[in-house]
């Protein structure tokens, strides 16, 4: 699974995404260390914080089947129906990752409008991050 590959993945979960208010569906395809791919999307809500990011549910969906080891997520997001353009994650999806992967060897993978793709360490989009190791 290359990240060319886990990219077409993010954006084929932006179909599923409900995303009613916003109208901008976001995909993501989290990657573990054995291989196996989660994918997730966005799912609003009429209460609009009771809303989950693409990358939440994928790991959501990750962790409750056991999955611990990761090492890259996709993000593909944009105005639904377009092409995706430069989604990056939000600082709670941020927080949230950081929970599970060592932050300077979990790469982020935003996809841009043209499925190319920018390659990051988590730990360039969270500095001085407050996780696990902290408490
Ligand atoms: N969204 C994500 O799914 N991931 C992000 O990292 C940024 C924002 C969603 C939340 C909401 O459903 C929509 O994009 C607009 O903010």
């Amino acid at each position: 699974m290359d990240y060319a590959e886990l990219s077409v993945m993010a954006d084929e979960a932006r179909e599923n995404s409900y995303c009613i208010y916003s109208d901008f569906s976001v995909g993501a395809a989290l990657l573990t260390k054995g291989g196996k791919v989660y994918q997730g999307c966005n799912i609003e809500n009429a209460s609009y914080p009771a809303g989950i990011c693409a990358e939440r549910t994928a790991f959501s969906k990750a962790i409750s089947e056991g999955e611990r080891e990761f090492s890259a997520i996709a993000i593909a997001g944009g105005p639904k129906g377009e092409k995706p353009n430069d989604a990056y994650p939000c600082g709670i999806c941020r927080q949230f990752m950081n929970e599970f992967v060592k932050g300077d060897e979990f790469d982020v993978i935003v996809v841009h409008n043209d499925m190319s793709y920018s390659v990051h360490k988590l730990s360039e989009l969270l500095p001085y991050s407050f996780g696990p190791e902290s408490l």
